[in-house]
């Protein structure tokens, strides 16, 4: 397997855990500022290559932790050399370029047989992930209300902004303090994540707001949905709809970035609203926005695309 992208931090993250995969052989490892660099990933030295060097007719399976608009010239040269390809990008997101729509979106939980029989996936983004597997019991029984009005405050730490240095995520200005950003619904995820909402026939709206959390990793989602009808008992139908799921876990406690980091799980919680006039959920998600939510999910993808156990080689 290859990884572009390699020196990032979704591309190290994809790095460490493919090396310790017992069932694939990390081939080669590219970047673009750090070509010639060597990165220590457990016990093995690995020196980047320059995108331009890499052997991509060598490797079965190659992952793009590239950043968007750099990624799909990559993903399309990989492909043309005879590999498959999981794009960590949000190129070929649903919502974004026209021919985005030909490859599926990596959900693994919604999508495992379309990604089963494709050759190139596009992972979901890390808030998305929380937000859609939060939301997919519900979005799949049709139970959210028509016209009503989904309501999203997440906060993620701040791997999730990647590895070139700025001045707002320097220690100092992030350490003790807790912000709101993109603020006005303009985050570039609500794309992905509007599209798989209208394509299981939801209509309502989606409200999104991300806060950056003085944390390196981890993302937790805090939803609140207009119900259709009420839910007797929320968790039920949670924990029926992700009974087979490994890599969803199911709490009647309270969701905790401990609980996730290092791990490609998601852990979700759900409450009925009480002092409300109209039936609402409260669903919490929490993820490592590097594991669940960009390279562990990405070698779930990757699994089924090579035709190994989905699981294989995945922090559970
Ligand atoms: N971070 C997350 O939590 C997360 C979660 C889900 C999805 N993603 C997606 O995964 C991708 C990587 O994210 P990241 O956070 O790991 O980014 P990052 O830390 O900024 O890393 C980007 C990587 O791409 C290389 N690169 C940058 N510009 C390039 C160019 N023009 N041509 C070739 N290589 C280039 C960089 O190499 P050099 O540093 O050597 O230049 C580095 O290896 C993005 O598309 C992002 O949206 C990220």
């Amino acid at each position: 397997m290859g990884v572009l992208g390699a020196s990032g931090y979704a591309g190290r993250e994809l790095c460490a855990l493919l090396v310790r995969h017992p069932g694939t052989e990390l081939a080669f490892a590219c970047a673009n500022e750090q070509r010639g660099a060597t990165a220590r990933f457990g016990d093995r030295s690995v020196t980047f290559l320059a995108h331009d060097d890499a052997p991509l007719d060598r490797a079965q399976l190659v992952f793009s932790a590239l950043p968007h608009g750099a990624s799909k010239r990559w993903v399309d040269a990989a492909h043309a050399a005879g590999a498959k390809v999981v794009d960590l990008s949000a190129d070929l997101r649903p919502g974004g370029a026209r021919d985005a729509a030909l490859v599926p979106y990596g959900l693994t939980e919604l999508a495992r047989d379309e990604v089963r029989a494709a050759s190139v996936v596009a992972n979901p983004g890390c808030y998305a992930t929380a937000v859609l597997l939060a939301l997919l019991p519900l979005l799949v029984r049709g139970l959210i209300a028509p016209g009503g009005c989904v309501s999203v405050a997440a906060a993620s730490g701040v791997t999730g902004a990647g590895i070139t240095p700025r001045q707002d995520l320097m220690f100092a200005e992030v350490s003790g303090d807790y912000r709101p950003y993109a603020l006005g619904n303009t985050h570039r995820h609500l794309a992905e994540m509007r599209a798989v909402m209208r394509a299981l026939d939801c209509d309502a709206d989606l409200v999104f707001t991300p806060h950056l959390l003085p944390v390196a990793r981890g993302i937790l989602a805090t939803i609140t949905v207009p119900l259709a009808e009420p839910l007797a008992n929320p968790l039920d139908l949670w924990r029926a709809h992700y009974a087979s799921e490994p890599f969803v876990e199911i709490t009647d406690h309270v969701p905790a970035l401990r609980d996730v980091v290092h791990r490609n799980i998601a852990r979700i919680a759900a409450h009925a609203a009480a002092g409300v006039r109209h039936p609402t959920v409260i669903v919490v998600a929490a993820i490592d926005n590097l594991v669940k939510g960009a390279a562990g999910q990405a070698i779930q993808n990757g699994n089924l695309l090579a035709g190994l156990d989905e699981a294989m080689g995945l922090p559970a």
